[in-house]
């Protein structure tokens, strides 16, 4: 019912039909989840001072979903997620950046699933597409993410940007990304560009992972899947979906050869 009314509006602002009304009911939304989440965001910082979560994969990944009120619950399908961050532990990373934070769900993960002396690189546009980014007062918690002897770093920009990238190789100091996610700006031409932006900084054994790369029935502003299929077609890919006629989501995998 809700999704239907997220669609249908979508459609109506794609037509350019009660675009104010439309962008202020869109903003009035992001506000509430946000306070929503400042209600629950007490509970969940407790549980991360505690460690409340058991290291298990399908474990943390239900930990992000349920607890604390949803308030860092991830926008993935729990199945897809769960397969990524296996493969992530597998990989054993010392440097991550993710592109597209949002609520902070899949960095939690990324955190747990990393080295334990890994670099973590957040990276998300405030108010950007798909999401909105997160308000500054998030970042407390998120830094609860970090396991001891982790640095992690929090970068609020647009990731498109040649300064933006500047910014992340003057983290790096030099170090290759052994796993880096592209899940923000779903354009075709914005995933484009962040996968030549910062493909390039991968480590020769290191892998893309990218959210959404199925036909988005839902929304067709999505459109990650018409770069996933040149991908393809290009490259060592591995496509992570829990079921194909759910219409939306799906996870990417590239091993760029
Ligand atoms: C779908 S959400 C990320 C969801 C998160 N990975 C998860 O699964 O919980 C997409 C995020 O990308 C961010 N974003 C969109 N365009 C961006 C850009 N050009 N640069 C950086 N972040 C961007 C949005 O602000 C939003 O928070």
């Amino acid at each position: 019912m809700i999704s239907t009314l997220k669609t249908r509006l979508r459609q109506m602002r794609r037509e350019g039909k009660a675009v104010g009304i439309i962008n202020a009911i869109a903003y009035a939304n992001y506000q509430a989840k946000n306070m929503r989440d400042w209600v629950n965001a007490g509970q969940m910082k407790r549980l991360l001072d505690k460690r409340a979560f058991a290291p298990d994969t399908d474990k943390l990944v239900t930990f992000t979903m349920n607890e604390g009120g949803g308030a860092i619950r991830p926008l993935q399908n729990p199945w897809e997620i769960s397969e990524l961050m296996k493969r992530v532990r597998e990989r054993a990373p010392r440097v991550i950046v993710e592109i597209g934070t949002a609520k902070g769900g899949t960095l939690f993960l990324f955190c747990q699933h990393a080295a334990d002396d890994a670099t973590i690189i957040s990276l998300d546009l405030p108010y950007g597409r798909n999401g909105g980014g997160y308000p500054a007062w998030k970042e407390k918690l998120y830094r609860k993410f970090a396991k001891p002897g982790q640095s992690l770093f929090l970068v609020r920009a647009n990731s498109h940007l040649d300064e933006t990238r500047k910014r992340i190789e003057d983290i790096l100091q030099g170090r290759t990304i052994d796993v880096l996610m592209i899940d923000a700006d779903h354009s075709y031409e914005g995933v484009k560009r962040d996968y030549e932006l910062y493909s390039p900084l991968l480590s020769k054994d290191g892998f893309v992972a990218m959210h959404d790369v199925i036909p988005n029935r839902f929304d067709p502003e999505i459109e990650v899947h018409r770069f996933w299929e040149e991908l393809k077609a290009a490259t060592n890919t591995e496509e992570l979906v829990h079921d194909y006629a759910q219409g939306n989501l799906g996870i990417g995998i590239v091993r760029p050869t």
